[in-house]
């Protein structure tokens, strides 16, 4: 009923060049996924990988998209000017915005309200800090994330949810299975009251934090997990196939 979606997050990785020879290689390994396939890249390589994606199945995401149609914003990207080159998907509030570039729950919610209104998909990343799951605050932290992020969202089934521990990013250390469904239904929950629980079985939700060929698998075993948001392991040909063929 969900259709699978594995996205990577190329973060701050790869000139244009360099992600051009990515998704040469990543073409016909990926032909025949079952899933929605992204790669999300960095704004300045994405006029030559939508050009690289032309008449193949893997779709186009921005790491990042500034709220306003234009204006004075230095060094910002706006929705028109990511859609001229058939961007599809925006990944808003990823934790190292939060952490690094001042990025809140109310701007991740003005981003969503954004990239929903030109149309393209939001991937809206939640998730608690190691400090935050060892006091017991997981399922607070994600409750307000959830509440302000997505306030005023009209179709919910629209946006994509990424659950990215913040701990396990990066870190090698990935939630475990159980860890990750069990956090993943309680968010599937708090969607259902947030809007209703039929939008809640209709939204996809993601796992994210040190997925990689290895352990995707396990992953995807669970009911409520319904794709990945890959860091690394995107960044390797053979890695990412191998997760976009979870169900090999
Ligand atoms: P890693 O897969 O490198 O842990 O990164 C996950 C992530 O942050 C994807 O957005």
């Amino acid at each position: 009923m969900r259709r699978p979606i594995i996205a990577g997050n190329w973060k701050m990785n790869k000139t244009a060049s360099e992600g051009v020879a990515l998704v040469e290689a990543l073409k016909p390994l990926v032909a025949d996924a079952n899933c929605d396939v992204v790669v999300c890249v960095p704004a300045i390589n994405i006029p030559a990988i939508s050009e690289a994606c032309k008449g193949s199945n893997i779709h186009v995401g921005a790491e990042n998209m500034h709220w306003a149609a234009s204006g004075a914003y230095t060094g910002e990207i706006s929705a028109e000017m990511l859609q001229e080159y058939g961007v599809e998907y925006v990944i808003v509030g990823h934790s190292e915005r939060r952490q690094y570039f001042g990025e809140t729950d109310e701007t991740v919610n003005k981003r969503t309200l954004a990239v929903l209104a030109a149309g393209m998909t939001p991937i809206v990343c939640v998730g608690e800090k190691l400090e935050e799951r060892e006091n017991g605050t997981t399922n607070e932290v994600l409750d307000r994330q959830l509440t302000v992020g997505l306030a005023g969202v009209e179709d919910v089934k629209k946006v994509v949810i990424a659950y990215e521990p913040v701990w396990a990013i990066g870190t090698g250390r990935t939630a475990t299975d159980e860890q990750a469904e069990e956090t993943i239904a309680y968010i599937r929950k708090k969607i259902g009251e947030l809007f209703c629980p039929r939008c809640a079985e209709n939204t996809r939700i993601q796992y994210g934090g040190s997925m990689n060929a290895k352990n995707c698998k396990g992953l995807m075993a669970q009911a409520n997990i319904d794709g990945g948001l890959i860091g690394g392991a995107s960044l390797k040909a053979p890695d990412f196939s191998a997760i976009v063929h979870f169900d090999r």
